[in-house]
């Protein structure tokens, strides 16, 4: 293996080159390196200036995220920092890929800085709750003014090569054809001008003190009102207008003191879990054991909602898509709803419109079947209906080559029936889409039983085309998603019944960090649609169950959410914010009398409490049927299709947090209501009596 960091004289440069694969992460290793070029380059006199690059992909992607949460090693990035910009010859570094987190720092450390096109900066601690902890917050507000710097920080998105450039934080654009030669060819432009060492911490950024401050108020106004649950973003502002307010050397102490609290706190635990978790998803044991099918030619069945969405995601992906509706009214419907997903997105700046009428060349809408005759992969979005499905796919079954896949976009359904219409049950997998689907980013890969392991390892490598999330589910009713959005809906609706207002609940969770609570949620999707499930299921449901009759009263009277005006809420015409309705308040009031429920007092803490013991002992029972894979797997789906709070990891990482021990004894004290509901999972037991937490099944064997 390679040193993580070496260096050679090339004439009077020290070039210096940080190597260690896979994004060249700020291991200590590599912290200890950049140290001891700064040595070298001071100790030989030959060595007139220091260029920093990063070998393969990226300069450097930051800070080891690994690292984080364990004892820190000597030397901090902060003290490799200070160490290189103090050096007494010009250091310059030279970026492509990803300079983030703390690559990017240490490029701001540096004199000079060169990028290639394809470079990315960006400091987005942010999103693992973190703050850039080696002087960032300090040096780039001094580079490029206190109102850039918030914008780089708090919103955590990396500027390209060009708008760096524009921005002053990036002094040369390179070809990057060549990057070590056009960068050292820049260097020597530097020497030969006689160009001193120029360090951050002298630049003048935040000599308009006046702007400064109204940028750091203005963030510090809007933070609190975006992000109030959050630390991080808060503690940044702070950082800021220490910059601000302090010299250097004491904003680098305070800035090292707010990034230890942040390191400290459960939400930065939180947010890392999930950046693991959403890459674990994709490692499952049919991606490793077989090669994906080829996939480019892609049919979809129905033109709805879903269709359309899943036709744009793979027409944006690169692919040829193939619609097929029930009649020639449906393809044009079809063809008009896709069209105008596209518009929409040219309208919003996210799609050119080449891109768009590129797409639209490899797009077909037809109601012939004929048409999938030579699709790789068909996707079928009709009705949610047994009996449409499986007539869907007698009939692919029927035009489709052989070797084609064919996947079913249920939401409930079970799929091994879906497939057992088919001749080839080993070709039949789900795909469960989010809606909207060209924007929500997770997939329930939903695997049968006699799904053939390429099939699968074709659903993961369509996934990550697509920029999918993947989640591997087995068959259930809901998979892993929707079962887990029943029991949470179902903890809101008795929580309801037995004295909390929707209203309340509502806002405890969105207190907590979802961006809607349940009410909203099912005014949002059509309270009619989950009143229809509710209605085929009543001839399965368990008589012992406690079922709450306020939404059937609601919808009883067309009161479906914001598509007719009423439902939880009163919305008015085409507004989107509800306001709360006494009528449905006195229909709660009602159906408690009639249910003869005494209604008590719910705290905001308590119903969160108890969402969230309800999802975690769900999730404990989807975890010991086999239907996640693991624990992160249920966290991942609820964080990417269901709104789930980033910062705390997901619903088991939370649960870990709070302790098992402690959730179970919550469960057993709430199954006083609801006895059946309230089972401990027979996975939650054994954790418990082990000491263990989720965290553990997290590695597969
Ligand atoms: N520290 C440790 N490991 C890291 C890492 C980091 N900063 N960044 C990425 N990795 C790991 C990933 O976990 C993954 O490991 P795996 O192969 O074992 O799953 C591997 O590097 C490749 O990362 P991946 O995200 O799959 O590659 P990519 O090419 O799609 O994206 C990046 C590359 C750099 C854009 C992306 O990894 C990223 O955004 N990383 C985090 C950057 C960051 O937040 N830095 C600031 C830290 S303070
Ligand atoms: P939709 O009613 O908007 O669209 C269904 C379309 O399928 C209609 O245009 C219909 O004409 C067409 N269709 C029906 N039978 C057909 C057939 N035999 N051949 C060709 N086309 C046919 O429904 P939707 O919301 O897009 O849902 C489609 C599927 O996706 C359902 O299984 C649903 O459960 C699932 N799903 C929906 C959502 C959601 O939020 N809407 C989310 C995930 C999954």
């Amino acid at each position: 293996m390679s040193e993580p960091v070496s260096w050679r004289r090339i004439g009077a440069v020290l070039r210096v080159v940080v190597d260690h694969p896979p994004v060249n992460a700020l291991a200590a290793a590599v912290r200890q390196g950049l140290e001891a070029a700064i040595d070298e380059a001071e100790r030989d006199a030959q060595v007139a200036a220091v260029l920093i690059m990063g070998a393969g992909r990226h300069f450097i992607a930051g800070a080891d995220i690994r690292e984080f949460g364990q004892a820190p090693r000597e030397p901090s990035l902060s003290r490799v920092c200070t160490r290189i910009e103090a050096c007494g010859k010009p250091v310059v570094a030279a970026l492509h890929g990803s300079a983030l987190g703390g690559g990017l720092e240490v490029a701001l450390a540096a004199h000079y800085r060169a990028a290639a096109p394809d470079a990315k900066l960006g400091l987005p601690e942010v999103r693992l709750g973190l703050l850039p902890g080696a002087g960032g917050t300090q040096r780039l507000p001094r580079l490029v003014g206190a109102r850039d710097a918030l914008e780089l920080m708090l919103g955590g998105q990396p500027l390209t090569a060009a708008q760096a450039h524009a921005a002053k934080l990036v002094d040369r654009l390179l070809p990057g054809a060549d990057l070590e030669a056009e960068a050292l060819a820049f260097v020597r432009e530097l020497l030969d001008r006689g160009a001193a060492p120029r360090r951050s911490r002298d630049a003048a950024g935040l000599e308009d003190r006046a702007a400064a401050r109204a940028a750091i108020d203005a963030a510090r106004a809007a933070q609190a009102r975006k992000a109030p649950h959050l630390l991080s973003p808060h503690r940044i502002v702070d950082a800021v207008e220490a910059a601000l307010e302090r010299p250097f050397d004491e904003g680098l102490a305070l800035e090292r003191r707010l990034f230890l609290e942040c390191m400290a706190s459960p939400q930065r635990a939180g947010l890392i879990h999930a950046f693991f978790a959403e890459r674990e998803t994709a490692k499952v044991p049919e991606a490793a054991a077989a090669a994906p099918r080829a996939v480019q030619a892609i049919g979809v069945v129905g033109g709805g909602t879903m269709g359309a969405g899943i036709a744009v995601a793979a027409l944006r992906a690169g692919c040829r898509v193939d619609m097929v509706e029930r009649d020639a009214a449906g393809a044009a419907r079809g063809r008009a709803h896709v069209e105008a997903i596209l518009d929409g997105l040219v309208a919003g700046g996210r799609l050119t419109a080449a891109e768009r009428d590129a797409a639209l060349a490899r797009f077909g809408s037809a109601h012939d079947y004929a048409s999938l005759r030579d699709a790789d992969l068909v996707i079928e979005a009709a009705f949610e209906d047994m009996a449409v499905k499986q007539a869907v796919f007698a009939e692919l079954d029927r035009v489709c080559r052989p070797g084609a896949i064919l996947a079913t976009n249920t939401s409930y359904l079970d799929v091994d029936l879906i497939a057992a219409a088919t001749s080839r049950p080993a070709d039949v997998i789900g795909l469960h889409f989010f809606s909207p689907a060209h924007v929500m980013k997770l997939l329930e890969i939903v695997v049968p039983a006699k799904a053939a392991a390429d099939v699968v390892a074709s659903a993961f490598a369509l996934a990550k085309r697509l920029g999918k999330i993947p989640v591997r589910a087995g068959i259930c009713d809901g998979f892993i998603g929707n079962r887990m959005l029943a029991a949470y809906r179902h903890a809101a609706n008795v929580m309801m019944e037995d004295g909390a207002s929707p209203y309340a609940i509502d806002a405890a969770v969105c207190d907590l960090g979802f961006p809607m609570g349940p009410f909203q949620v099912y005014d949002l999707a059509g309270g009619d649609i989950n009143w229809a499930m509710r209605k085929r299921q009543a001839a399965t449901r368990d008589p012992r169950a406690r079922y709450v009759q306020v939404a059937d009263r609601l919808c009883e009277r067309g009161w479906f959410g914001r598509k007719t005006g009423r439902g939880w809420y009163r919305y008015a015409p085409g507004g989107r914010a509800g306001t709360e309705d006494p009528e449905v308040l006195a229909i709660v009031e009602a159906e408690r009398a009639r249910a003869g429920v005494v209604p008590r007092a719910f705290g905001a803490q308590e119903i969160v409490r108890r969402i969230l013991a309800a999802m975690a002992n769900e999730g404990a029972r989807i975890v010991d049927e086999g239907i996640a894979l693991r624990p992160l797997d249920v966290d991942v789906a609820l964080l990417h299709g269901y709104g789930f709070p980033r910062h705390l990891g997901g619903p088991m990482h939370h649960a870990d947090a709070v302790g098992l021990a402690a959730i179970l004894a919550d469960i057993r004290a709430y199954a006083a209501d609801d006895p059946l509901f309230w089972r401990p999972s027979p996975l939650l037991l054994r954790l418990v009596e082990q000491g263990r937490g989720f965290a553990g099944l997290n590695r597969l064997e």
